[in-house]
């Protein structure tokens, strides 16, 4: 008999024989929101105390078995039950527990199911721990529960990586006992109702103690030693690691306390809060304006790629990782060879690191095939230009591109600069058309910006943002200007920079304050690793100048490459400072008639930060950018701004838009430049408060 789930109760128990299926609806991921908990609660009370249930199988109904908390209702009072008495309830109960799961059994979902006696799995579920991704550690016995069951070793790394298992290496590992194999809850069900027969005492997980007292200490202390090394100033990782090493040291319950005082010092923290708004973020950006959910991608099976230069190489390995054949096509055979070469040294170096098999590779490489032949280009369902940032070039290059294609083909510029729009007239078909623009390494960096022409049309974003998250990418759908989101922000980023160095900061102490705020590294060490000759082109082309960086070019210093440039690298890697430099920027002062003074790394982020925060409120207000959070992903994701800070429009509400107001104002009144003038909207945002 079934006990029907209803909008109120989220849970229905359904009895076959002395098997109780507790099953838990709500859609879209079961998350264990408060509609859940308590119907759960109740539910599971009745049936310890029922005579005739011998078993209890929880399950869920929809696409997955529980995602997790609910992560709307962090920073809100907690209504009880909380997950942790729930499962508190589950290791009373005397009768077999089993979580049958499917889908994905993640955090508070992975932590109920580890609060029954038994896992039973589809073959496909992939169960994982993944809050640290949230900037918390798992706060309901996760670091306590896992390391009894699988080892303290392994359940380190899958609670501080965040990465999730499948279920065949989750059997292997003793954190499922079975996968089904006629369907999941008739398993599951005949499984209980065995153990049932078999008869207790059914040790729950908080008895196990055997991987506890066999863990190696030396290992769990280098383990430990090297997660925290790469922590990059984020809490929660070195916060999982201290909750394992408790669960090994200290007493069950002990333990479990522990863990809760450090889910509650992570929970209320600023970086866990800029993470939450990172993972929001992420799926807002999958929504348009102008584009429903009843419009359908167009099916990609092959894509093409012309130019296999540094962009298209690494925009052939993005596709060929994540399983898309790719035609790549090349001016002439030699540079072709020349590309191919790339991307197989490319792969072998991930081979002989270790992170990727011989087969694996081989796999990758049989997916992409090179040709001179434009015709070959026909069979393909997305092609994307990568040749020079030449609007003559790329216009000939389309041209030839529209002659092939198949209709409906969706065809693609990957510029970093040029008018998407301009292009876009160079084919007969401004529906299909689009920018495409990667990031380089563009089999690495996460970010696309899919840029949305005049015409675009909505199945063509549709489609681009399904397949950018197929790759693996993080797609920001963007407006047609020049530099779109992140190159735009760059600029205005540095546009004060080298006004730093006259008045007195070094290439290093502006650096420093980039790396000492969070970034990965600082503008000095960026232009040095990209060339400076990039750039200088660039500038002559627009008829700009650029004091000091021009007359290092003049000098034929462009950067790491060339072994000099605003740092000297004497063995090709390491910077050091250059007195030369540092002596032509004094003369340049002088010249100019500037004073050197002693310059804070406060000033350096205001003159630097707050520039990107105003041009991306600019973004904003042309309508070039949907909304804050994209602009955040696309700073995150594609140019490393601390994903502790939640990107520069988060970080900038946190602070206070009416200081940064009053800091870009006070700039511009001592300068005159325009990037420090103050956008409408930021000045409008500031006075709403
Ligand atoms: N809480 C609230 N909402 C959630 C959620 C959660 N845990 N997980 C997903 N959602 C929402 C998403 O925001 C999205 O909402 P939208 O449609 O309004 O944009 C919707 O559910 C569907 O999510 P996805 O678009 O991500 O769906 P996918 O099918 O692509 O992915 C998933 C499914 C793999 C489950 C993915 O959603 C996911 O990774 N979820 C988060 C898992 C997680 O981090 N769990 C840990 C939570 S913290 C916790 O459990 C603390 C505990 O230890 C105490
Ligand atoms: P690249 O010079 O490394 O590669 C360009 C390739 O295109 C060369 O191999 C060239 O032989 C080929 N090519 C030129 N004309 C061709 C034609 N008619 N048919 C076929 N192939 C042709 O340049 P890179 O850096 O890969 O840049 C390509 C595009 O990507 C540019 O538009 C650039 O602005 C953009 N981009 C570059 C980034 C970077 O960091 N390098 C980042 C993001 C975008």
């Amino acid at each position: 008999m079934a006990e029907a789930a209803s909008s109120e109760n989220k849970v229905s128990v359904e009895h076959r024989g002395g098997v109780a299926i507790v099953a838990i609806d709500n859609p879209p991921v079961n998350a264990l929101s408060f509609s859940v908990r308590k119907p759960l609660h109740d539910a599971l009370v009745r049936l310890r105390d029922d005579a005739a249930t011998a078993a209890i199988v929880v399950t869920c109904a929809g696409r997955t078995f529980i995602a997790g908390a609910d992560i709307t209702e962090f920073g809100k009072p907690m209504q009880d039950p909380d997950l942790r008495a729930l499962i508190a309830l589950l290791e009373t109960i005397e009768k077999p527990t089993v979580a049958a799961i499917h889908g994905t059994a993640l955090g508070g979902g992975l932590e109920l199911a580890l609060g029954c006696h038994f896992r039973v799995a589809d073959k496909a579920a992939k169960l994982g721990l993944p809050e640290v991704k949230l900037g918390l550690l798992p706060g309901a016995g996760g670091t306590v529960r896992l390391p009894a069951l699988i080892g303290p070793l392994m359940a380190l790394d899958m609670i501080s990586s965040g990465t999730p298992i499948a279920a065949s290496e989750a059997l292997e590992a003793g954190l499922v006992d079975a996968l089904a194999t006629d369907g999941l809850v008739a398993d599951a069900a005949a499984f209980a109702a065995v153990k049932a027969a078999e008869g207790g005492p059914f040790s729950s997980v908080r008895l196990r103690r055997d991987k506890i007292e066999a863990v190696d200490g030396e290992q769990l202390e280098a383990r430990i030693k090297a997660i925290v090394g790469k922590a990059k100033g984020l809490r929660a990782p070195v916060a999982c690691t201290e909750a394992v090493r408790n669960a090994v040291l200290l007493p069950f319950d002990e333990a479990l306390a522990a863990e809760r005082t450090l889910f509650v010092e992570l929970v209320a923290s600023d970086q866990s809060k800029a993470q939450r708004h990172l993972f929001f973020a992420e799926r807002e950006a999958a929504k348009v304006e102008g584009v429903d959910k009843s419009v359908k991608p167009r099916p990609i099976h092959r894509v093409g790629i012309i130019g296999a230069g540094t962009m298209g190489g690494g925009i052939a390995m993005a596709f060929a990782n994540g399983g898309i054949p790719v035609t790549l096509v090349e001016a002439a055979e030699d540079a072709l060879q020349r590309g191919l070469e790339r991307i197989e040294k490319n792969y072998a170096i991930s081979v002989s690191r270790g992170s990727l098999s011989e087969a694996a590779k081989a796999e990758r490489m049989a997916r992409l095939s090179g040709t001179t032949d434009y015709a070959s280009l026909a069979e393909c369902d997305l092609i994307i230009e990568a040749v020079f940032e030449d609007m003559v070039v790329k216009k000939g290059v389309l041209a030839a591109i529209d002659k092939v294609a198949k209709p409906g083909a969706i065809i693609a510029t990957n510029t970093s600069y040029l008018d998407v729009n301009a292009l876009a007239a160079s084919v007969s078909r401004p529906q299909d058309f689009a920018g495409m623009h990667f990031f380089s390494p563009a089999n690495i960096m996460k970010l696309l910006e899919i840029v949305r022409g005049r015409e675009t049309a909505p199945d063509v974003l549709v489609t681009l943002l399904s397949l950018a998250r197929t790759v693996g990418k993080v797609p920001v759908v963007v407006g047609v200007c020049h530099g779109f989101v992140g190159n735009r922000m760059l600029t205005a980023r540095g546009a004060d920079v080298e006004a730093l160095l006259l008045e007195g900061a070094s290439p290093a102490d502006v650096d420093k304050a980039f790396t000492d705020f969070g970034w990965p590294m600082g503008p000095f060490q960026m232009w040095d690793l990209a060339g400076l000759d990039i750039s200088w082109r660039n500038r002559k082309a627009l008829g700009k100048t650029a004091l000091i960086a021009d007359w290092l070019c003049e000098q034929g210093r462009f950067g790491q490459k060339t072994g000099r440039g605003f740092y000297l690298y004497a063995d090709g890697r390491t910077a050091q400072s250059d007195p030369e430099l540092a002596s032509h920027i004094a003369d340049e002062a002088k010249r100019l008639g500037i004073a050197p003074r002693a310059i804070s790394a406060e000033e350096i982020i205001d003159r630097t930060l707050y520039p990107l925060i105003n041009e991306g409120s600019r973004i904003l207000e042309e309508g070039i950018a949907a909304r804050e959070s994209d602009v955040d992903l696309v700073w995150v994701n594609g140019y490393g701004f601390p994903i502790g800070k939640g990107g520069p429009m988060f970080w900038a509400r946190q602070k206070g838009l009416a200081t940064i107001v009053e800091r870009l104002a006070y700039w511009h009144q001592k300068t005159g430049k325009d990037v420090f003038h103050p956008s409408e909207w930021l000045k409008a945002k500031a006075s709403e408060g």
